[in-house]
């Protein structure tokens, strides 16, 4: 595996391949790779010739109090992962290769109201800068197919959307929620968890899926089955972000004739924010 960090130089290998007629696959990420991301770079690897990661902290997705700075840097390990799950090309640049204008960079890619709702409520700003940097990223490896997670459900959904409304010549693949034996989904932030804070984090998806059951069994009282599971993260020792039974097609609240939905949620534990979702049929 190759890694780049300049943008020329990784065009001019993409050049190549794109002569020699390989389809090219895109997973962008931000590093500290778990299974759940090379669960993505064995999908990419299975639907195109030439498999490309790209590793940046994006700073433009980051709210002034997050956690931008401590966000975990793992690169050789990182590295070494892709390499063993068949990633050709790494992409990795520095702040200064992807925005060298700094501040000047000015021009954002927005997907309103969707980038409004349940996460982009609490990190104002948050999904302008995954869209911008995903447009970005784009342009620079310009792929035939993207991987993205179900973890991340509404930046999926929003990154559609773009590819969508844009005519972004680009397959959007989805991978579902890589968890851990516990239920947990798998993500970096869970490295800032203490031992007692990992053993109580998978009530996140146990709560979900009372929910979702609860649905099954015929409850359409969604207000109050938001409120039931609020109290209940309270009680396993979250703080509460939001929980929200939506409409899949397009994530607004669900109505009582929706039989497609989807459950969102987002919960503090300690010094994580963690996001887990359900699909459901009803
Ligand atoms: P990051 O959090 O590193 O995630 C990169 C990709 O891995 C995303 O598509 C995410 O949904 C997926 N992923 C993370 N944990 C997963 C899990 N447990 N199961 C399945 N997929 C999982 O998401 C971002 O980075 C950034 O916002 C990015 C899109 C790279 C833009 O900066």
């Amino acid at each position: 595996m190759q890694t780049f960090d300049s943008i020329a130089r990784l065009r001019d290998e993409l050049r190549q391949h794109r002569l020699a007629g390989r389809s090219i696959a895109l997973v962008p990420t931000m590093g500290n790779l778990h299974a759940g991301h090379i669960r993505l770079i064995e999908t990419a690897a299975q639907s195109a010739d030439v498999v490309v990661a790209s590793i940046f902290v994006n700073p433009l997705q980051f709210g002034r109090n997050e956690d931008l700075s401590s966000y975990p840097r793992t690169l050789q390990e990182d590295q070494r992962k892709l390499q063993a799950a068949g990633c050709h090309l790494l992409f990795a640049p520095d702040e200064q290769e992807m925005y060298p204008r700094g501040r000047d960079s000015q021009t954002r890619v927005e997907v309103p109201v969707l980038s409004d709702l349940y996460c982009g409520e609490a990190r104002p700003g948050h999904f302008s800068g995954v869209t911008t940097v995903v447009c970005k990223l784009f342009n620079i490896v310009q792929p035939d197919i993207a991987v993205f997670g179900e973890k991340d459900y509404q930046q999926l959904r929003i990154v559609r959307k773009m590819v969508n409304d844009l005519c972004m010549p680009i397959d959007i693949l989805s991978v579902p929620v890589v968890r851990a034996d516990s239920g947990l989904a798998l993500s970096s932030r869970n490295g800032y968890l203490s031992h007692q804070e990992l053993e109580k984090a998978p009530a996140l998806q146990a709560i979900i899926r009372q929910a979702a059951e609860a649905l099954h069994q015929g409850r359409r009282d969604f207000s109050e089955l938001e409120h039931e599971a609020i109290l209940q993260l309270e009680a396993a020792g979250f703080k509460r972000d939001y929980f929200r039974i939506v409409r899949r097609s397009d994530l607004s609240p669900a109505t009582q004739d929706d039989a497609a939905l989807v459950i969102l949620a987002a919960a503090w534990m300690g010094p994580a924010r963690l996001i887990d979702n359900m699909e459901l049929d009803l």
